[in-house]
C-alpha cells in the first residue's frame, strides 16, 4: 500500500477532527492538579469527546480500553489510565485521538503538576523544540527522513536519547496508515513528501537510555528501561503546496 494523498473533502474532515482533539487537550488543562487520578482524567476526555459528537479512537483499538493514553514521568507512551494519582512535580503526557465524521485527528502534549524540577522542564522544552524542528522540514519533495534527522540531532545535542521503538504515522482515514515516521533517521532517506499527505510527528525523547519496556500486567504502558524521564509532543501534519499545516495546532502553544 502506498501513502494516501487526501482529497480536499477528506482534508476538511481531518482538520475538524484534529481541531477537536486539540480542544480536548486544552480542556484538560484545568484538571491537571495533584490528587487527580489518570483514570479520572481519561473519563474527562471520554465525556468531552463524545459531547462534541466524536468517538475516542483508542477505545477498542487492538483491545485498548480507554479514551486516551496518559503517560506520567518515566512512561514513554501508551500509559494505561489507572489509579495513579498525580503529585506535585510530576510531568505527564496525555494523547488523544478523535474520530469525527469518520476522520482521525491525533495529538498529545506534556502537562506539569505544580512546580517541576528544572531538569524535567528542560526535557519538556527540548522535546517541544524537537517537534517544531521536525515540522519545519515538511514540504513537498523533501525526504521524510529529514524530520527524524533534525529531531535526533537536536535531542542528542542536549544529551537526550530518541525513542526508536515507536514512530509517527500516516493518519486521517485510519488511525495508523503509511508511512511510518521515525524520529531518528538519516537526512535524504525515506519517502518523498507530496502535497495532500497527512501524518503525525510525535517525538518521544528520553533523559536516559532510548530503550523501552512494556508493562507485563497491562500489556500497553511503555516505560523507559532505566526509569528515567520521558517527554512527548504530537501534531497531525498536512503537507501543503508550500510547506505544512499543523492541523492540531489550534492554540500555537506547542
Ligand atoms: N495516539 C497514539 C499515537 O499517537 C496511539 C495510541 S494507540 C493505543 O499513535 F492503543 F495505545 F491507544
Ligand atoms: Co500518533
Ligand atoms: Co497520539
Amino acid at each position: 500500500m502506498a501513502i494516501v494523498i487526501k482529497t480536499p473533502e477528506q482534508i476538511e474532515g481531518i482538520r475538524k477532527s484534529s481541531q477537536l482533539a486539540a480542544k480536548t487537550l486544552k480542556h484538560l488543562e484545568q484538571f491537571i492538579k495533584a490528587g487527580i487520578t489518570t483514570r479520572e482524567l481519561d473519563q474527562i476526555v471520554e465525556t468531552f469527546v463524545r459531547d462534541n459528537g466524536a468517538i475516542p479512537a483508542t477505545k477498542g483499538y487492538k483491545g485498548y480500553k480507554y479514551a486516551s493514553c496518559i503517560s506520567p514521568n518515566e512512561v514513554v507512551c501508551h500509559g494505561v489510565p489507572n489509579d495513579y494519582t498525580l503529585k506535585e512535580g510530576d510531568i505527564v503526557n496525555i494523547d488523544v485521538t478523535t474520530i469525527l465524521g469518520g476522520f482521525f485527528g491525533d495529538t498529545c502534549k506534556m502537562y506539569t503538576v505544580g512546580n517541576v524540577s528544572e531538569y524535567a522542564q528542560r526535557l519538556i522544552d527540548v522535546t517541544k523544540e524537537c517537534l517544531r524542528l521536525g515540522m519545519n522540514e515538511v514540504k513537498p519533495n523533501a525526504h521524510l527522513g529529514n524530520v527524524g534527522a533534525i529531531i535526533a540531532n537536536h535531542a542528542h545535542k542536549h544529551g537526550y536519547s530518541v525513542v526508536f521503538e515507536f514512530c509517527g504515522h500516516g493518519v486521517g482515514i485510519k488511525f495508523h496508515e503509511e508511512p511510518d515516521v521515525p524520529h531518528i533517521a538519516e537526512k535524504n532517506t525515506g519517502p518523498i513528501l507530496k502535497e495532500g499527505m497527512v501524518f503525525t510527528i510525535e517525538p518521544m525523547i528520553n533523559a536516559g537510555k532510548a530503550r523501552c519496556k512494556i508493562d507485563r500486567k497491562d500489556g500497553w504502558t511503555a516505560r523507559t528501561i532505566d526509569g528515567r524521564l520521558s517527554a512527548q509532543f504530537e501534531h497531525t501534519i498536512l503537507v501543503t503546496a508550500t510547506g505544512y499545516e499543523a492541523l492540531t495546532d489550534v492554540y500555537g502553544d506547542f
